[in-house]
């Protein structure tokens, strides 16, 4: 019988694009699975949107002299977009700047409130008085009570992912001045998160023990075994869903309080549009609801999102919340600030119709028990080694010789052998063991085993040699070919989940469409024809092709750029001298000179004794150059001259002036020149 499903990917943060660590953690592990249970004939809403409330966008706003508005607006299309274009199957994707979303969330709080489920309290909280802005969540940065990571912010820890209250961090500083807060007396409304304890308790240690993924349950542990403590959900804050009772106002709810009604709002959106009634997707005990988050919105989801539904009272709670671990791109942590990432609009750009490649590499190295590392070289030999030279070599020389020895029609197949009964026998047997890894969100696990299925297809032809047999036996050559065909539409249908472009393309080749009707996932283990005799074929397209040792040199050349730009921005410059006024300054007497002679100081490494002419007269000077400078090489040079400096003698030769010298960024001696043109070892280098 169907099952209802609500599947959620979280809501990303429209503040940036989407990157492969977003891609990763949440919207492709989300998609295979939403994929997978509307394939197996389950009834699936699958719900995102953005996130668009909250201090990161009022930060990015902020830095780029614009209002949050502006940004979500920018942003929420860049994300829809790309999410569109690379396939991900949402059913709705929404935004919580959205009307019906203000309002549900609205209707909300306002329940819990009535409820009486918050407590109200006023306390003191850290202030910015020279921003004259209360600093809660990303807008205070301190060390975290938990780990001592410096840069912990006032709602999480990102390093230890211990979820923290503002005044919690040691030595807290301002996001915005860097000031040191003070402390000022403020109404919020708190959720009681220890109230909620037992059932938490009960429902999560005793009841998911078995099925929720360990690093879930681990996480969720330790932090009811540390005592739960009551969390404020409002703000003072001017960006966010007005709280919507007394005393509330201007004051807005936080955002971890707003945007997971999001999936509610968002369900409810494309219900209306679609005729559905939204209850059954959030109220039905038999609807399985499934949160595909990364690691950092753990808390978020397991504890304070089930302890809002569960204070409501009329909604069911998550069936399972898969949480992944972080994706590392080339041995670092992928940094939105350092431009450290593999962004999805840029990939989209720089792999056009390749989005199953990206599909496929994130999948099989996805971070599903531990953090992993992206590398462009893995990413090229998953195409090259797997898509191209498995996938796409079978379903290749399924095509090609179908087409040319029966011009596309399949074939009449003669008696089978035993190697084509069990060959037969695996192939219905992979249903199963797909389903299996998908059920237990095992994606990496499942995508091999999709790729064993291509691989098995390979190893027959391999052993059945159709293109020999072909000359001697050509009833042998027909069966050969008609099971070889099978195994292709099996995978054209099992392939859908991960590799949604290929599915397509590969059904178009076999023409699935003028089959009586669609092959369904399940019809693979139950069928012993999948794709008829007499069926005609098409004459078939490369389903990948090999990704060039240049295409990914482009990308890491891209990287180093990166790197190299992240260096400058952090090069730590040298200790300063002591602040001087301009009375000292003025003193300094200095002339555009020229030298007219340079000749090295005898019995010395260093020094040269020239001959500057400064206008007003002309003068020895000693300079301590001869490392960088050959004589004849800064002759006719104009130069800037101390001319006022008290003469000294250097090695019998009286000094009477100096030649100004700086340093470049490599750390060049180079002439500070008149017209501001810096000469180093005779080269202009600025
Ligand atoms: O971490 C994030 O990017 C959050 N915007 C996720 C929100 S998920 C949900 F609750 F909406
Ligand atoms: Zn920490």
């Amino acid at each position: 019988m169907s099952k209802r499903y609500t599947i959620t990917a979280a809501l990303p943060y429209t503040n940036g694009p989407i990157h492969i660590g977003h891609l990763a953690g949440v919207y492709v592990p989300a998609d295979i699975y939403a994929r997978y249970q509307r394939l197996i004939g389950n009834d699936v809403a699958f719900i995102c949107g953005s996130d668009e409330h909250g201090v990161p966008i009022t930060i990015k706003a902020k830095k780029e002299g614009v209002s949050p508005q502006d940004i979500v607006d920018k942003y929420h299309e860049i994300i829809k977009t790309s999410f569109e274009d690379f396939g991900i199957s949402f059913d709705n994707y929404s935004r919580t700047s959205a009307k019906i979303h203000h309002d549900t969330a609205s209707d909300f709080f306002k329940t819990l409130y009535d409820k009486n489920e918050f407590v109200e309290e006023i306390s003191e909280q850290l202030y910015d008085a020279e921003a004259k802005q209360f600093l809660a969540d990303r807008f205070v940065v301190g060390t975290c009570p938990k780990c001592g990571n410096e840069e912990a912010y006032g709602d999480q820890c990102e390093n230890c992912g211990t979820s923290l209250n503002a005044t919690d961090l040691i030595n807290p500083k301002s996001a915005i001045t860097g000031n040191v807060p003070t402390l000022k007396e403020t109404k919020h409304w708190f959720l009681p998160l220890n109230k909620h304890e037992l059932f938490l308790k009960e429902w999560i240690l005793d009841g998911h023990k078995k099925d929720w993924k360990p690093n879930v349950y681990g996480q969720v542990k330790s932090w009811i075994d540390d005592g739960l403590r009551p969390r404020a959900v409002t703000r003072d804050l001017d960006w966010g869903i007005p709280v919507p009772v007394k005393g509330g106002e201007g004051k807005v709810l936080y955002v971890w309080f707003d945007a997971p009604i999001g999936y509610i709002s968002a369900t409810k959106e494309w219900a209306e549009r679609e005729g559905k009634t939204w209850e059954d997707y959030w109220k039905d005990e038999d609807t399985k609801l499934v949160h595909f988050i990364g690691k950092d919105n753990i808390v978020f989801h397991c504890i304070i999102f089930p302890a809002m539904l569960k204070a409501e009272g009329t909604y069911i709670l998550p069936d399972n919340v898969p949480a992944n671990e972080f994706l590392n791109l080339e041995g670092n942590k992928l940094s939105t600030s350092k431009n450290w990432a593999v962004w999805l609009p840029e990939y989209l750009k720089d792999f056009p119709n390749q989005q199953d490649v990206l599909r496929y590499a994130l999948t099989a190295n996805a971070p599903e028990t531990k953090d992993n590392d992206f590398t462009w070289n893995d990413f090229q030999a998953r195409n090259n080694n797997e898509l191209v030279a498995i996938f796409g070599n079978f379903i290749n020389r399924v095509v090609v010789l179908t087409n040319k020895y029966y011009n596309g029609t399949i074939p009449q197949p003669a008696v089978y052998k035993e190697i084509d009964e069990e060959t037969m026998a695996t192939v219905k047997a992979y249903p199963a063991v797909i389903s299996s890894s998908i059920e237990r969100y095992r994606f990496r696990e499942a995508s091999q085993e999709l790729m064993n299925l291509a691989r098995l297809g390979n190893k027959y032809l391999a052993d059945e040699e159709p293109w020999k047999s072909i000359k001697t036996d050509e009833a042998r050559t027909k069966t050969v070919m008609f099971v070889a065909l099978q195994i292709a539409s099996a995978l054209s249908v099992l392939c859908e989940p991960f590799l949604p472009f290929t599915s397509i393309k590969l059904k178009n080749i076999l023409n699935h469409s003028t089959l009586d009707s669609d092959l369904t996932w399940k019809e693979i283990s139950t069928k012993d024809v999948l794709l008829p005799s007499n069926h005609q074929i098409g004459k078939g397209e490369l389903l990948f092709s090999k990704i060039e040792d240049s295409e990914i040199q482009k990308q890491l050349d891209k990287l180093e750029a990166s790197k190299k730009a992240n260096e400058v921005a952090n090069k730590k410059t040298e200790p300063q001298k002591k602040e001087i006024v301009y009375d000292d300054f003025s003193k300094l007497d200095m002339r555009v000179g020229t030298i007219i002679e340079a000749t090295k100081m005898p019995k010395t490494k260093k020094l040269l004794v020239l001959k500057v002419d400064t206008g007003i007269d002309i003068r020895t000077i000693v300079s301590g150059i001869a490392e960088s400078f050959k004589p004849e090489e800064i002759i006719g040079k104009r130069v800037t001259v101390l001319v006022n400096l008290a003469p000294r003698k250097l090695r019998e030769v009286e000094s009477q002036g100096m030649i100004l010298m700086t340093e470049d960024e490599a750390g060049n001696l180079v002439f500070v020149k008149p017209d501001n043109e810096i000469i180093s070892n005779g080269l202009k280098i600025s």
